[in-house]
C-alpha cells in the first residue's frame, strides 16, 4: 500500500473506532460486535506498525498503555482547582442558599444545579484542537501530576472532541472524576484475596492509586470510569448555565452524569439530597454527598471565589461510612464451604446508616499484615453494598497490646485439624462439620442435585440443630415418626419427605457430583465429568492429570476434586453412602428412537448472551439431542450460536466457514431434533 492510501485508511479506521468508543463508552449503546471492532482496530495497529509515521497522538491505538514513566512531572493548572465548602446538615445549606441570595442583586432568580458527589480521583483533562493533550490529578489545587498517558487508558476519556453537534473551544480544560464502579472494585479485591493479596479498602483508593502507576499497562488493567462536570478554562461561547454546560460537555462526546437535576429552592435540594441517600447502594458507584451548584455562570462570577472554594458552590454530604471503633475480639469462623476466616467482632458503630459489629479480616496473612489485634482502635470503612473492611490500626501511645492473633489448628466447629491452602485455613471435614452440615444438606438436596421434594433451608437446618442428621448418610436413615410433631411436620409431610428422600436415592451420575458440593464443581462440570468418566468409581479414582482432559478443567479445578476425595473423612462417608441409602446410575449418551434425525455427534459453541435460554438450558437442550458443547471453535466445530453482545468466537467462525445461528434460529433447530416441550420458553 502508498504512504498516502495508508494515511487515508488510517483516518477512516480512528472515526470509526472513535465512532464506537463513543457509542460504547459514553452512550452506552453499541453498534457493533466486538468482532468487527478487534477487526478494525487490529488493522490500524497493523497499518501504524507498517508506516511508523503515522502515529498520531490521539491515536485508539494509544490507549493500551505506552512506556513506563521514572517519575510523573508536575504542571500547574489551568486555573486552581478548588475545593468545596462543605457540610452534612440541611440548615447549613439553608445558610449558603442566604449567602448566595445576599451576594446577588435583589430579585435575581436563584436557581441551582444538583448532582452526584463522586468518591473518586479528582482531574483535569487539557484538550487543544480538540485533541486530548494533558491530563493531570488535582494535587494541591495549583500544581498536580502530569497522569497523561495513564488517563489515555481509560476507554471513557474521548482522545478526540466531537464536533458534529456544536464547534470545541480551540483550547479547553474540563474538570471530572475518575471512579471505579463498584462491582468492578468487588471483582477485582475477590482476585486479590485469592491471591493472598491485600484488599482494597474502597474504589477511590484504587482509582487514585491506578492513576498515579507509573507504567501505564498496569493502570490499561484497571476498569477505570470518568465522569466530567466542569469547564476549567476555555471559553463556550452561547453556555450561560451549569445545565447548558453540562449538555455542551455532552455534546463533545464526554461522559456527563446523568443524574444532576436543576432546583429552585433548598427543599428541591433536601429531597434530593434524600433521595440520592435511598438510592446510594444502587447506582453501582460510590457518592458521598451532593454538589449544589449556582446554575447562572453570570452570578458566580458576581459572588467569586475565596482562596478555597466557590462562592457559589456547597457540597451537601452523607453520613460517613469511616469511623473508627475498637476491636472487641478476632475469632476464627467457619463458613458454608469450610473456609475459616478471622472476624473482627467490634463495638458496634454505624456507618452510612448501617450499624455493623463485625468486618471479615479475610485470611491470615491479611491479620498479620494489618497487625490487628484485640483491643485495637481501627479505622473502618463499608462502600457500596460491600462488606465493611478493617482499614487500618491506628496506633495508640502507651497502651499495652494483647497477643497476636493466630489460626486455630482445629477447626472451632468440629476440632478437624485445618489444612493451610496459600492464605486460607479450610476446614476438610465437608460432611461432619457441623458448621458446614445444614449448608451442604440444603446443596445435597437441591433442584441441580438430589432434587428433595419438600427439603429445602428450614428443614435442613432443623434437622441438623435437633440431631437428627449428624452426617450425611443419616438423612437416609430419617423415619417418619421422628420427624412428626417438628415445627412445620404432620404426618402427610412427614411421610411424604422420607418418600421423597427414598426415590432421590437412585440418582444420576451428573446430580450425585453437583450435590456433593466439591470445590469448584458445578451444574456443568459435573455433567461433562458424568459424561466423560461415565461411572462415580472412574470420577472419584481419577488422577488429576486424567481429570484435565475434560473440556474446561484445569490445574486448580483438578487439584480440588482429588483432594477432595483424598480427604479421609469424605471417602468414608461416601462410603457409607454408597452401602447405605444411595444408588449413582451410570451416565448414557441420551437415546433416540430411530428414524427421529438427532444431533448426535454434533459440536456447539456458544457465545453471547440468549435472551430465552440461559447456557444451561441451551447446553442441556444440545446434549437431549445427542450433541456437546464444547468451547472453542474450530473447523470441527458444527454449530456456532451466536447471541447478544457475541464474543471473538463469532468472528473466528466466520473466518472457518461455520454455520451460526441466532438465538431463535438454534431454538428452531433443536426442536426439530425432537427436543420439543424440554424447557424453551415462550417468548414473553
Ligand atoms: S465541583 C469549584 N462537582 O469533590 C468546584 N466536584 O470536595 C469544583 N467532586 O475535589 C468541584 N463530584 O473532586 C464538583 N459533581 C461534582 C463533584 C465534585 C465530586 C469532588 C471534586 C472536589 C471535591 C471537593
Amino acid at each position: 500500500m502508498k504512504l498516502a492510501d495508508a494515511r487515508k485508511r488510517a483516518e477512516e479506521l480512528r472515526r470509526e473506532i472513535e465512532r464506537h468508543d463513543y457509542l460504547y463508552y459514553v452512550r452506552d449503546a453499541p453498534r457493533v460486535s466486538d468482532e468487527a471492532y478487534d477487526l478494525l482496530f487490529r488493522e490500524l495497529k497493523e497499518l501504524e506498525s507498517d508506516f511508523p509515521s503515522l502515529q498520531t497522538r490521539d491515536s485508539p491505538t494509544r490507549r493500551v498503555g505506552g512506556k513506563a514513566l521514572e517519575s510523573f512531572d508536575t504542571v500547574e493548572h489551568l486555573a486552581p482547582m478548588l475545593s468545596l465548602d462543605s457540610h452534612p446538615d440541611d440548615e447549613q445549606v439553608r445558610k449558603f442558599d442566604e449567602r448566595v441570595r445576599k451576594g446577588l442583586q435583589s430579585g435575581a432568580e436563584v436557581a441551582y444545579v444538583v448532582e452526584p458527589k463522586l468518591d473518586g480521583a479528582s482531574v483535569e483533562l487539557v484538550y487543544e484542537d480538540g485533541v486530548f493533550v494533558r491530563g493531570t490529578t488535582r494535587g494541591d489545587g495549583r500544581v498536580g501530576e502530569d497522569v497523561t498517558e495513564n488517563l489515555r487508558t481509560i476507554p471513557a476519556v474521548p482522545l478526540k472532541l466531537r464536533s458534529e453537534e456544536r464547534e470545541f473551544p480551540s483550547a479547553v480544560a474540563f474538570r471530572g472524576e475518575v471512579i471505579m464502579r463498584i462491582g468492578d472494585f468487588e471483582r477485582l479485591n475477590e482476585r486479590l484475596v485469592g491471591e493472598g493479596r491485600e484488599p482494597y479498602a474502597n474504589p477511590r483508593n484504587v482509582a487514585a492509586g491506578a492513576l498515579r502507576q507509573l507504567d501505564p499497562k498496569v493502570t490499561a488493567e484497571r476498569p477505570l470510569d470518568v465522569y466530567l462536570y466542569d469547564i476549567l478554562a476555555g471559553d463556550v461561547p452561547g453556555v450561560r448555565t451549569q445545565w447548558q454546560l453540562l449538555e455542551a460537555l455532552r455534546g463533545w462526546g464526554l461522559r456527563v452524569n446523568d443524574l444532576p437535576r436543576r432546583v429552585e429552592s433548598v427543599e428541591e435540594i433536601v429531597d434530593y439530597h434524600r433521595s440520592m441517600v435511598d438510592s446510594r447502594d444502587d447506582i453501582g458507584y460510590e457518592i458521598d454527598g451532593v454538589v449544589i451548584k449556582l446554575d447562572d455562570l453570570a452570578f458566580r462570577q458576581e459572588l467569586g471565589v475565596t482562596s478555597h472554594h466557590p462562592r457559589w458552590a456547597f457540597a451537601f454530604k452523607f453520613a460517613p461510612r469511616k469511623e473508627v471503633t475498637r476491636v472487641l475480639g478476632i475469632l476464627a469462623s467457619v463458613g458454608r464451604t469450610g473456609a475459616v476466616t478471622p472476624v473482627a467482632m467490634l463495638r458496634p458503630v454505624e456507618l452510612g446508616g448501617v450499624t455493623v459489629s463485625r468486618a471479615s479480616l479475610h485470611n491470615r496473612d491479611e491479620v498479620a499484615r494489618k497487625d490487628i489485634r484485640e483491643g485495637d482502635r481501627v479505622r473502618v470503612e463499608r462502600a457500596g453494598d460491600v462488606i465493611p473492611q478493617v482499614v487500618e490500626r491506628i496506633p495508640e501511645r502507651g497502651r499495652r497490646r494483647k497477643r497476636r492473633f493466630s489460626m486455630p489448628e482445629g477447626c472451632p466447629s468440629c476440632g478437624t485439624r485445618l489444612v493451610e491452602r496459600g492464605p486460607f485455613s479450610i476446614c476438610p471435614n465437608s460432611f461432619e462439620c457441623p458448621a458446614q452440615l445444614a449448608g451442604r444438606l440444603i446443596h445435597f438436596a437441591s433442584r441441580r442435585g438430589l432434587d428433595i421434594e419438600g427439603l429445602g433451608e428450614e428443614g435442613a437446618k432443623l434437622f441438623v440443630e435437633k440431631g437428627l442428621v449428624r452426617h450425611l448418610p443419616d438423612l437416609f436413615e430419617l423415619r417418619a415418626e421422628s420427624l412428626v410433631g417438628l415445627e412445620g411436620y404432620g404426618d402427610k409431610s412427614a411421610t411424604n419427605l422420607v418418600a421423597a428422600i427414598k426415590s432421590a436415592a437412585r440418582v444420576e451420575l451428573h446430580r450425585f457430583l453437583y450435590a456433593l458440593g466439591i470445590p469448584e464443581v458445578g451444574a456443568t462440570v459435573a455433567r461433562d465429568l458424568a459424561l466423560e468418566f461415565r461411572t462415580f468409581e472412574a470420577v472419584r479414582r481419577a488422577g488429576g492429570e486424567r481429570l484435565q482432559e475434560v473440556d474446561g478443567i484445569g490445574p486448580k479445578m483438578a487439584e480440588q476434586i482429588t483432594s477432595f476425595f483424598a480427604e479421609p473423612h469424605n471417602s468414608q462417608v461416601l462410603d457409607q453412602l454408597l452401602a447405605g441409602g444411595i444408588e449413582v446410575m451410570e451416565a448414557v449418551e441420551p437415546e433416540r428412537s430411530e428414524g427421529t434425525p438427532t444431533l448426535a455427534g454434533k459440536k456447539f459453541v456458544f457465545t453471547g448472551g440468549m435472551e430465552r435460554l440461559s447456557r444451561p438450558q441451551a447446553k442441556k437442550l444440545v446434549e437431549d439431542a445427542g450433541g456437546r458443547v464444547v468451547s472453542s471453535v474450530s473447523k470441527a466445530t458444527d454449530y456456532v450460536v451466536a447471541g447478544d453482545k457475541p464474543g471473538s468466537k463469532l468472528g473466528r467462525a466466520r473466518a472457518l466457514g461455520v454455520a451460526v445461528l441466532d438465538e431463535d434460529r438454534f431454538i428452531l433447530l433443536v426442536e426439530e431434533m425432537g427436543a420439543a416441550g424440554h424447557g424453551v420458553p415462550a417468548r414473553e
